[in-house]
């Protein structure tokens, strides 16, 4: 980024015609009062563009008084961008963008033929009729490297397409502008490299999403249903006993199990045993067991 100065060389005055002055009072009165110094970008640009391309001191000062700011943040919004030019330039004024993504493909060799062509930055070719500065980003990196030329934007430079840029123009010959290889805006180069599935623009992938989401998801049920059938069923603790309740006993010609029997095997093994007094103490109801260690207990 160049050092940014006023002119050493400036006009005595400015004023602004009486058709500019009359565009500039309606760019004022576009915000409300007490805000007017939101039009200071629109008014300096106005004065650079009736001052023949570059902004003078003058004018600055004369932009300041409109809009009653102080000088000084008026200078500091003309010395901040570069759209401002602070010195005189040529007929064909050439910015070209020395930025990371330009620079890294290939500005500075662009600059390079600039310099060579139409002498040091900021100084005026009056043979050409041509001046040229280095500025950051112009915001079309994606064509880089570029320039701005007036007010047109020249993308996909080479050197050499560069050199000739130039000469055409101190030819008087009529230029292209936009990228200056084989491609459109900033569609990619030569055909396109991405998103080429005719499918895509035919409608037919439409709702297909859809479609696979809901055949998942009934393959995914399927599949639930089969590991649920595949497992094996738990037998509740009546049907175990089933299999030794007194019809089937007799059918396989087994004795009935008496209460008395259950009782002593219950004693036996540490378990609770049915009292033979059932009816039990006063308030009580029958079925009382006694549980060992526990005292009576009823039995549910
Ligand atoms: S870096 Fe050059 S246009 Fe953005």
């Amino acid at each position: 980024m160049s050092v940014r100065r006023l002119a050493e060389e400036q006009p005595k005055s400015f004023a602004f015609t009486k058709k500019n002055l009359e565009w500039a009072q309606e760019q004022i009165a576009k915000y409300p009062e007490g805000r007017q110094a939101s039009a200071v970008i629109p008014l300096l640009w106005k004065a650079q563009e009736q001052h023949g391309g570059w902004l003078p001191e003058p004018a600055i000062r004369a932009v300041a008084e409109m809009l009653d700011m102080p000088f000084i943040r008026v200078l500091e919004v003309a010395t901040f961008y570069t759209m401002f030019a602070l010195e005189p330039v040529g007929k064909h004024f050439i910015q070209v963008c020395g930025t990371t993504p330009c620079l890294l493909r290939g500005a500075d060799k662009l600059m390079h033929v600039c310099e060579k062509k139409i002498g040091h930055q900021k100084e005026l070719n009056t043979d050409l009729d041509m001046s040229w500065l280095e500025v950051e980003c112009l915001g079309s990196c994606s064509n880089a490297p570029m320039i701005q030329l007036n007010y047109d934007y020249f993308e996909d430079l080479t050197p050499e397409t560069m050199d000739k840029l130039i000469d055409d123009l101190a030819a008087g010959k009529k230029v292209k502008p936009g990228p200056q290889v084989d491609r459109q805006g900033s569609a990619p180069v030569g055909a396109k490299t991405s998103l080429t599935d005719g499918s895509l623009y035919d409608g037919s992938v439409v709702g297909s999403w859809k479609k696979d989401f809901d055949a998942r998801v009934k393959a995914k049920a399927k599949e639930q249903a089969a590991t649920e059938a595949a497992k094996p069923k738990e037998t509740s603790p009546g049907e175990k006993d089933a299999a030794d309740n007194p019809g089937k006993r007799a059918e396989a010609g087994k004795k009935p199990i008496k209460n008395g029997d259950l009782a002593a095997a219950g004693e036996k093994a540490g378990g609770p045993s049915v009292r033979k007094d059932a009816t039990g103490p006063a308030g009580k109801g029958k079925g009382l067991k006694s549980v060992p260690g526990k005292g009576d207990k009823d039995e549910v």
